[in-house]
């Protein structure tokens, strides 16, 4: 049987009407449907923040959790069980949200179809933070783009938006909101099914492998955040027959910290993993922080990123370097694999049909541990990487006992240096001792030239990575500011 999909907007619960395809993207369901046409399309490819709207659910300690996402490759059939806020929920009649009354009190607000989205982006910030700091918010408004050079006064409104305090006209019916949610909640899995196609949301692991198991032969997606499969539809306009959500599955969202090691559920976001990746170094945590947007790591997950196998996915490279491990499952069990051996060739994995990424494993590093990873994109923020560099060395003294050398953007997979691995090994961790495996990544690599670098480009900095990476480490100092990596 088809079930309903339903989610909150303005207090109400809307039931998305039963022949919404199940690859309607929330910008279009508002525009056309609900006809609320504040949110607008810039790129349809999470790149320019005009779509952005504030998806709220209940997190993990029972409180109300606000995200700030992009409409344009975010399905309807996501919101199912969330509340839903958009610009034009924001003002109440006459009085506008202070957000919106800072807007216009910096004189921020500009052209109409970057402004909804920057309203929008600085509420998420407002509902997620007391105060503002600038370093915060200019991470939060980097997902919007603005073509007429007006970030200034946008700056200045998020500074003064908390001129009347943090509550807004929406915190006090968030006791109410939280309960509307959970009378929401499913007894069993989702499945809507339209003309077109399926949208099936499995709660538990089981019942994940169970349909993956059981859909027929034809184009069946595994759905995560969305940031890589939105734009199947949105720029490739391709049609699955079914969508299989991992979005509700309960065990992909949790982090395990087992001691020695921290467990990531495949569905775990970039924003929620970003504590516990901070733990694990704070590289690693700086690098996750030019993952995209605040958007794209609201919805995108490290799941998603690995099982997509782009040789240019950001996660990889530093997962690798840290030892981590995949859980793969399906119906016939699990299987663990280091991460490495996931990718065989380019986008191609070891993932068998209907067996899914579970979980990925990070060994916490010891204390003489070292560890370097050097996001190299034409843009600071929000862009693909021409060269992702991971290192991670166990000293003994200065002698190197273990070396983890691993690379984005150097092959058709992100893969490790095993020659400048193994030239590494039992050498004193010195500029001049480290040069043949420097120069030995020229055997391990050959890189491609593309819009993003050239082949030649793409090995020097490679390169220079490791060299700058070994004189951090030796000099004990920190060569670059961020802003030059
Ligand atoms: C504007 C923009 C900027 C971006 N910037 C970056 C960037 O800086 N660095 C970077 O690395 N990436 C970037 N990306 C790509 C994307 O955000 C990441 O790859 C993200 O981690 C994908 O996760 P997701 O949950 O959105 O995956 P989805 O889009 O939901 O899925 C991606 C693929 O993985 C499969 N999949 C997902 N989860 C599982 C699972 N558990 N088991 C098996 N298969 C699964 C899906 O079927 C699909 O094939 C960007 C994307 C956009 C749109
Ligand atoms: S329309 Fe550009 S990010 Fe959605
Ligand atoms: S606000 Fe739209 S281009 Fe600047």
């Amino acid at each position: 049987m088809s079930e309903p999909v339903r989610f909150v907007s303005r207090g109400q619960v809307v039931t998305v009407a039963p022949d919404v395809p199940h690859t309607m993207t929330v910008l279009e369901y508002l525009r056309t449907h609900l006809r609320r046409t504040g949110s607008k399309e810039g790129c349809a490819e999470g790149d320019c923040g005009a779509c952005t709207v504030v998806v709220a659910d209940a997190g993990p300690d029972g409180k109300l959790r606000h995200r700030a996402v992009n409409a344009c490759i975010l399905f309807i059939h996501q919101l199912d069980g969330k509340a839903l806020f958009t610009v034009d929920d924001l003002a109440d009649g006459e009085h506008l949200h202070p957000v919106q009354q800072a807007m216009v009190e910096t004189h921020a607000s500009q052209c109409g179809f970057c402004t909804p989205g920057f309203v929008m982006s600085l509420f998420g910030y407002f509902k997620t933070h007391e105060k503002a700091d600038d370093s915060s918010l200019k991470d939060a408004l980097a997902g919007n783009l603005c073509r007429c050079t007006g970030y200034r006064p946008i700056l200045e409104a998020g500074e003064k938006m908390y001129g009347g305090g943090s509550e807004d006209r929406f915190s006090p019916q968030e006791a109410a909101l939280l309960k509307q949610l959970s009378a929401l909640k499913r007894e069993r899995m989702l499945d809507h099914s339209t003309s077109a196609g399926s949208f099936i949301a499995p709660r538990t692991s089981a019942e994940l492998a169970e349909t993956l198991s059981s859909l027929p032969q034809g184009e069946n997606w595994m759905l995560a955040g969305g940031t890589d499969v939105g734009l199947w539809v949105t720029k490739q306009h391709r049609l699955p027959r079914s969508i299989v959500y991992l979005g509700r599955v309960a065990e992909l969202q949790q982090i395990t910290d087992h001691g020695d090691r921290i467990e990531f559920g495949a569905g775990v976001t970039y924003t929620d993993a970003y504590q516990s990746i901070e733990k694990l170094h704070p590289a690693f945590a700086r690098m996750v922080r030019r993952l995209g947007s605040t958007q794209i790591r609201n919805s995108g997950t490290i799941g998603g990123n690995i099982a997509n196998g782009s040789p240019i996915g950001d996660s990889m490279p530093a997962l690798m370097a840290l030892g981590a491990t995949l859980k793969l499952q399906s119906k016939t069990g699990t299987r663990e694999m280091p991460l490495e051996d996931f990718f065989l060739a380019y986008r191609k994995t070891a993932l068998q049909p209907a067996e899914f990424v579970a979980s990925v494993t990070v060994q916490k590093p010891g204390p003489t541990s070292r560890i370097g990873i050097y996001k190299l994109s034409k843009r600071f923020d929000q862009d693909i990487s021409a060269v992702l560099a991971a290192f991670h060395v166990t000293l003994d003294g200065e002698t190197v006992t273990n070396a983890r050398l691993a690379f984005g953007g150097m092959a058709g997979t992100p893969a490790r240096a095993k020659q400048a691995e193994a030239l590494l090994t039992g050498r004193r961790f010195t500029p001049d001792e480290i040069e043949p495996a420097v120069l030995a990544l020229a055997d391990d690599f050959t890189p491609m030239s593309d819009m993003r670098a050239s082949a030649a480009y793409r090995l020097l900095a490679a390169q220079n990575c490791l060299r700058k990476f070994c004189i951090e480490v030796s000099s004990g100092k920190t060569i670059s500011a961020e802003a030059a990596e």
